[in-house]
């Protein structure tokens, strides 16, 4: 079993940030450790108790760098589209230190030492309703994975724009038809330990009891 940092449930849940630059690309992580937080994940919650997810562990050097140069197109699309939130944030700002992160794992992704792609057995076509319903099988497990990871100090960073290219990404790493993918994980040693707690909108701008 591999250590796990001592913090209380509140400490993990609000500290385990979005890693990018501290994201070590020079330690290796072990397998077993990525094993570990897995283990942790399957706890989750799935719909029916279907359990219909799946975990593509990405250590090869060669499949990273492809999956990473799709990640970047379609970053680069991204940070020259109308709706980049990055675009015209104030100097230091929260939305242009998120756009500098951002940018720089779009740089370093095929060099992060293991990808984590999170993915569903659904259908070729994904259903038009209940969305929710069908992600919501995922999407709790790879955030306790995080989570998890978190716990062992390891960092990681929510990603999707890979999907662009998930037909593509699919291809390489010969999963079938069937099975969709929801979320990339970069995975590495974080270096330092200073997280805190972000800044957030305020509670009462979304809570809404008894009626919106
Ligand atoms: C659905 C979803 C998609 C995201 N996609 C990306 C992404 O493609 N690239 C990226 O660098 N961050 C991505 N993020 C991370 C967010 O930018 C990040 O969670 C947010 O800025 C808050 O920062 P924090 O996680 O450190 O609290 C995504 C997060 C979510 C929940």
């Amino acid at each position: 079993m591999s250590d796990v940092l001592p913090l209380s449930p509140d400490e993990l849940l609000t500290t385990t940030r979005s890693v990018r630059k501290r994201l070590d690309l020079t330690r290796e992580v072990p397998l077993d450790v990525v094993r570990d937080a897995l283990e942790v994940a399957l706890q989750a919650p799935s719909g029916s108790n279907r359990q219909g997810w799946h975990w593509l562990v990405v250590t090869d050097a060669e499949k990273r760098k492809v999956i990473g140069e799709y990640y970047r197109e379609s970053y680069t699309a991204y940070r020259n589209s109308a709706g980049y939130p990055g675009a015209g944030a104030e100097e230091g700002s929260t939305q242009a230190r998120v756009a500098d992160s951002a940018t720089y794992l779009a740089e370093k992704m095929g060099e992060v030492p293991v990808l984590v792609i999170g993915a569903l057995e659904a259908s070729a076509e994904l259903p038009a309703a209940n969305q929710a319903g069908l992600w919501g099988s995922l999407l709790p497990a790879a955030w306790s994975l995080q989570l998890a990871l978190r716990a062992r100090g390891l960092g990681s960073a929510w990603t999707t724009l890979h999907l662009k290219y998930e037909k593509e990404i699919a291809q390489l790493l010969g999963v079938p038809e069937h099975v969709r993918q929801g979320v990339l994980l970069p995975v590495a040693y974080y270096t330092g330990d200073t997280f805190k707690p972000a800044p957030r909108a305020p509670l009462d701008t979304v809570l809404h009891v008894d009626g919106w």
